[in-house]
């Protein structure tokens, strides 16, 4: 019992919110099929209008697993990280709340309730868009060695998770824009991330205005 009260008290105030919310099972990502990657690399473009159409679970697993997701029995992943680190988290900002991507288990873990798609970034279209993908590096999994390289590393790899949301969106006709605009300060405290947690990059993803 009193284990328990300390061990609440140590919750970030951001995970409280998420009681209530349930993890979300995603449908297993269907990794075949899609445009050749010329043709994807032919349309990949960044867009700034979005209507509020939300993704079906199946285009978001495979959006997910496109970006991030795990691509041998070995456990390494669609993108690749220096020293294969994997230091990097996506976190999943919707209407409903915003969760963890969890690859292995293939579920989206709830971390705040609420609708937190509007302190993701400055930018109008952020509020309305289904979906605000936000990539956080933990530097805690980076080993020792010095900040620059770590902030340098984190950023280099989550260019690669976000070029991999380009493609399949491309491939998928989603309208799509990778973003530097993130309410960093604000965003890490509703998200109850670790000071080692930083949020390197967010990245809006929907369906574009017809
Ligand atoms: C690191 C990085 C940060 C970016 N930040 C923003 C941003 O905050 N807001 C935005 O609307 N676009 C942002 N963009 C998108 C660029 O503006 C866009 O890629 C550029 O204008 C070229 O357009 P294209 O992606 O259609 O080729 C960013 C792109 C990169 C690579």
């Amino acid at each position: 019992m009193r284990g328990s009260f300390f061990a609440l008290l140590l919750v970030p105030a951001g995970l409280l919110t998420a009681q209530g919310l349930k993890p979300i099972a995603l449908p297993a990502p269907e990794t075949s099929g899609g445009k050749p990657l010329m043709q994807a690399l032919k349309e990949r473009k960044s867009t700034r209008e979005f209507n509020s159409e939300k993704l079906p679970p199946q285009v978001l697993s495979n959006l997910l697993w496109a970006a991030w997701g795990i691509n041998r029995p070995d456990g390494r992943r669609t993108a690749p990280s220096a020293s294969n680190r994997q230091e990097i988290d996506v976190y999943a900002v919707t209407a409903g709340g915003a969760y963890l991507y969890d690859a292995r288990a293939n579920v989206l873990k709830p971390v705040a309730g609420g609708d937190l798609r509007k302190a993701t970034g400055s930018q109008g279209f952020v509020a309305g868009a289904p979906l605000n993908l936000v990539y956080v590096a933990d530097f805690a999994r980076m080993g020792g060695g010095d900040e620059t390289n770590k902030i340098a590393m984190s950023h280099a790899d989550t260019g690669f998770i976000a070029q991999n949301v380009y493609l399949f969106c491309a491939s998928e006709g989603l309208a799509v824009v990778v973003r530097a605009t993130v309410s960093r300060a604000e965003l890490s405290k509703d998200l109850g991330l670790r000071p080692e947690q930083h949020i390197t990059l967010a990245q809006t993803v929907g369906y574009g205005r017809k």
